[in-house]
């Protein structure tokens, strides 16, 4: 059991297949002193107010929108209605014009063991501008209920983007500090990415799936107005009794079979998770910390991944417990697909950062030629990456 928390504390976000980073066994080694509260991981009540059911016959719950295609010009929405199927059209407009679209959608409904499901809609929307700021309705016919969106920008190399990270949501006092301190965060993240293990209904005998809904009530003040991009976690793994441990990675490199090797175009893994969930605080790691991890902390929190163009991209780590602006971790990635022919030329704000300091010394590399990168001995040493730990 004990295993299976460390594992269900933690989910695995893998970066690596398309950004890279080389100093991290450099600074491998550290485990920070930090340790989150122990005692506060019980479900809100059902009565919470973050569960609340909105208001009017048959109205709309659960809202939730994520990407509808895979160049940003489509939404799908979502939606549950509690009392009759009711429209299953999404009425939505652009910011600032009088012309307002209508779009189809679908519903569907389910039984598991003594539960019965709401009447869950899924509506696909084509055809929107980049960058634009549309509303849309839903519950058209009983009680209607608007809700907003901005679609991502045009897609090109050095169009940056902000993701939100959160794993582990479940919906304890310390799943709604995550949410909290992820909505207030003063970085503007435009999609969350979420990695798995969602509402813990699982837990529950016949995994209630009330929980489900509870939660699904609970996200829309967030996924309602930014799309979350779903994966799926062994939480979500539905049969019983025993759920079979799973994993994504594909070397295990825990098991002492096989140890990692230094090589700059191998993957970075973040693994990330407990935004709050109830299986209580994961301080089993691996002693002694081994040389490829090079960071490790236990604390509910959020990621943001800031992809500022081809080349660089910033993770950072927010603590419940620290203050909105606070990084307490972060960390500088280079895109080992897009190294710097040319000395870069640093973002105002990274001017005075030693990631760019140590670019603007480092020797040109040819770009898309992993290959070589593979096989250049000097390339391991070339300092192209600053493993930035705050
Ligand atoms: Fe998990």
């Amino acid at each position: 059991m004990a295993m299976q928390r460390v594992y269900s504390g933690f989910i695995c976000l893998i970066i690596g297949l398309i950004l890279s980073t080389k100093n991290q066994l450099c600074r491998a080694g550290i485990t920070s002193d930090y340790v989150r509260n122990y005692n506060s991981n019980m479900d809100m009540p059902l009565n919470s107010d973050v569960f609340r059911v909105p208001p009017g016959y048959n109205a709309p719950q659960q809202v939730y929108i994520t990407q509808g295609d895979h160049e940003g010009k489509g939404v799908i929405v979502s939606w549950t209605t509690p009392d009759e199927p009711g429209s299953n059209a999404v009425l939505y407009w652009a910011e600032n014009s009088n012309v307002k679209s209508s779009a189809e959608g679908f519903v569907v409904s389910y039984k598991y063991y003594n539960y019965t499901s709401g009447y869950i809609h899924h509506c696909p929307i084509k055809d929107l501008e980049f960058d634009a700021k549309y509303y849309y309705e839903v519950g058209l016919g009983n009680t209607t209920r608007q809700f907003w969106f901005v679609t991502p920008p045009k897609p090109g190399p050095d169009v940056p983007y902000t993701f939100g990270l959160i794993g582990d949501l479940g919906q304890t006092y310390d799943s709604n500090s995550t949410l909290t301190h992820y909505e207030l965060s003063p970085q503007k993240d435009q999609t969350l990415l979420f990695v798995g293990d969602l509402s813990y209904a699982d837990n529950y005998p016949f995994h209630n799936n009330i929980r489900w809904d509870t939660w699904g009530r609970f996200i829309e003040r967030s996924a309602a107005y930014q799309p979350w991009i779903w994966t799926a976690g062994n939480h979500e793994l539905d049969f019983v009794p025993e759920i079979e441990r799973v994993s994504n990675v594909a070397y295990n490199i825990i098991n002492g079979k096989c140890s990692p090797v230094r090589d700059e175009s191998a993957p970075v893994y973040i693994t990330i998770g407990d935004g709050g969930n109830q299986e209580g605080l994961a301080t089993e790691m691996t002693q002694p910390q081994p040389r490829y991890s090079a960071y490790r902390e236990a604390s509910f929190g959020h990621g943001i991944l800031d992809i500022k163009n081809r080349t660089l991209a910033y993770f950072s780590w927010h603590r419940n417990h620290d203050g909105f602006a606070v990084e307490a971790d972060s960390l500088w990635l280079l895109n080992r697909y897009w190294k710097l022919e040319e000395p870069a030329i640093c973002p105002a704000e990274l001017e005075t950062n030693l990631l760019c300091k140590l670019q603007q010394l480092s020797t040109p590399r040819p770009q898309n030629k992993l290959q070589s990168n593979l096989t250049d001995p000097k390339a391991s040493s070339s300092p192209y990456i600053f493993s930035g730990l705050t």
